[in-house]
């Protein structure tokens, strides 16, 4: 295990101790870190903690049905208690990119339906500007080439004049989220202004979803490699 798996290790296992309660409705989160959130819920679980989770992904189900944690339709739950998550980039704000691993709209539709959003990362996600990490945006197969080209439009209004966008492939495929669509994936290096980004995005037909979660975070655990955590508050 390296250094960056025991910092994310150590963040679930934080969340746990500060986060959960009996009876609390819970978003799980989809990555890596979120992985080794719900695996570690395994043996409270098992020793009696009574949650009930709500996935963010197909492939979180399968996590939870692993370690046994009672699953729930969102449909069924409608509000949630916490919602915990995985970030790409979090700043000092809370402000966080998401999506690396493809699941950024049920996530976002997940931690909007909680009372609280906590972000749980490993330090390497800690930054000062959003941006460094591409930004995934998520359209509608259907004219996704005409909705890149407005998306291209609207990121020269921000300064970039010719940015690399990919559209995401996975084993020689066009990558299909959860919910059927494509992402794609916006080589930004730096964004100044997340909020008007975010809004801007939102405007674009055949845009699904983005990933900056703008305010949406309540607090960050942050994990680091030494074995020891951090909490902040938004
Ligand atoms: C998936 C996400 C993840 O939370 C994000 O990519 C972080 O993943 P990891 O914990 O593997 O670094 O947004 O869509």
């Amino acid at each position: 295990m390296t250094g960056q798996d025991d910092a994310k290790r150590v963040a679930g296992e934080r969340a746990i101790a500060e986060y959960l309660a009996d009876g609390l409705r819970v978003g799980l989160g989809s990555g890596t870190t979120s992985r080794w959130f719900v695996r570690t819920l395994a043996k409270p679980v098992a020793d009696g903690l009574t949650i009930t989770g709500v996935v963010t992904s197909q492939t979180t189900a399968e996590v939870a049905a692993e370690a046994k944690v009672p699953l729930a339709d969102l449909n069924d739950v409608l509000e949630l208690d916490i919602a915990i998550d995985g970030a790409d980039e979090i700043d000092a704000a809370g402000n966080m990119i998401k999506g690396g691993g493809g699941a950024l709209l049920w996530e976002k539709i997940v931690a909007t339906a909680a009372k609280k959003m906590v972000a749980l990362v490993d330090d390497s996600k800690v930054v000062e500007k959003l941006g460094k990490f591409p930004l995934p945006v998520e359209v509608i197969p259907f004219g996704w080439r005409s909705t890149e080209r407005h998306l291209r439009r609207a990121l020269a209004d921000f300064g970039y004049a010719d940015p690399k966008i990919e559209l995401r492939m996975r084993d020689g495929d066009i990558m299909r989220t959860d919910g059927g669509h494509y992402i794609l994936d916006a080589h930004l290096k730096q964004i100044d202004d997340a909020p008007a980004l975010a809004a801007r995005l939102n405007t674009i037909p055949g845009v699904v979803e983005h990933g900056l979660f703008i305010g949406i975070a309540a607090a960050v655990v942050i994990g680091h490699p030494d074995g020891s955590s951090d909490i902040r508050h938004f």
